[in-house]
């Protein structure tokens, strides 16, 4: 019963860096996810960044743009991220998955965000190790459970084990490392869709902070 997926494996290019990553990308059928969505939404930012940022699939800006956290949830962030004191410039922002996964009722109507399943996670992971493979940030922040999931393991719980720095655990064919950190809090779409959406973003903040302290 379960659906097989290809995954991206084939798709990752060997000894190719950030740039050769976001180009390869452009190319990969390793779920079935980019067959309606615009693009493939890669990650953005510096190999040298000290914080990198993991949310869960591109929304519809995102899709549009080509790039990761340029819609509402992106604009909480970079507000979050302000006022935490992490500077985006020193970030980088990836998903989990990279292709947008949407609902429409009909052509013109609004594609409405699909959370991506274990499948298309399992499937779009071998491109967050390739990211990570090159990538050496003091921080992790996952940003809600889907990433959390492909970060931390399937029995992650965002509202056990949010707020917390944890030491970095393997990631692929990366090493635990003691002396580099994870941090997980909520999605920041979460914030938006909260009724006390006040004390939410307040407490999405103090996890960022948590963030901002391991960075010294
Ligand atoms: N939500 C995400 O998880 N990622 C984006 O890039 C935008 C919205
Ligand atoms: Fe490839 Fe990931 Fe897009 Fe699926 S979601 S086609 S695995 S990039």
């Amino acid at each position: 019963m379960s659906r097989q997926e290809p995954g991206a494996e084939a798709y990752v290019p060997a000894d190719a860096d950030l740039d050769g990553l976001r180009a390869a990308a452009t190319g990969c059928r390793g779920c079935s996810l980019y067959k309606d969505a615009t693009q493939t939404v890669f990650g953005a930012g510096e190999a040298a960044a000290r914080v990198v940022l993991v949310g869960e699939v591109p929304g519809d800006q995102e899709d549009k743009k080509g790039a990761p956290f340029v819609g509402p949830a992106g604009r909480l962030l970079d507000r979050a991220l302000v006022e935490a004191g992490i500077d985006r410039g020193d970030a980088y922002v990836t998903n989990a998955v990279k292709h947008f996964k949407f609902k429409q009722d009909a052509p013109g109507k609004r594609r409405i965000h699909q959370t991506p399943d274990a499948v298309e996670i399992a499937a779009c992971r071998p491109w967050l190790v390739a990211e990570f493979a090159l990538l050496d940030p003091t921080v992790v922040v996952s940003l809600g459970a889907v990433a959390g999931k492909a970060l931390l393991g399937p029995s992650f719980r965002v509202t056990k084990q949010r707020g917390v720095l944890m030491a970095r655990p393997a990631l692929g064919d990366l090493p635990a490392r003691d002396d580099r950190f994870i941090v997980a809090t909520l999605h920041p779409s979460a914030v938006i869709r909260a009724d006390d959406r006040e004390a939410v973003y307040a407490g999405f903040l103090a996890d960022l902070k948590v963030a901002a302290q391991a960075l010294g």
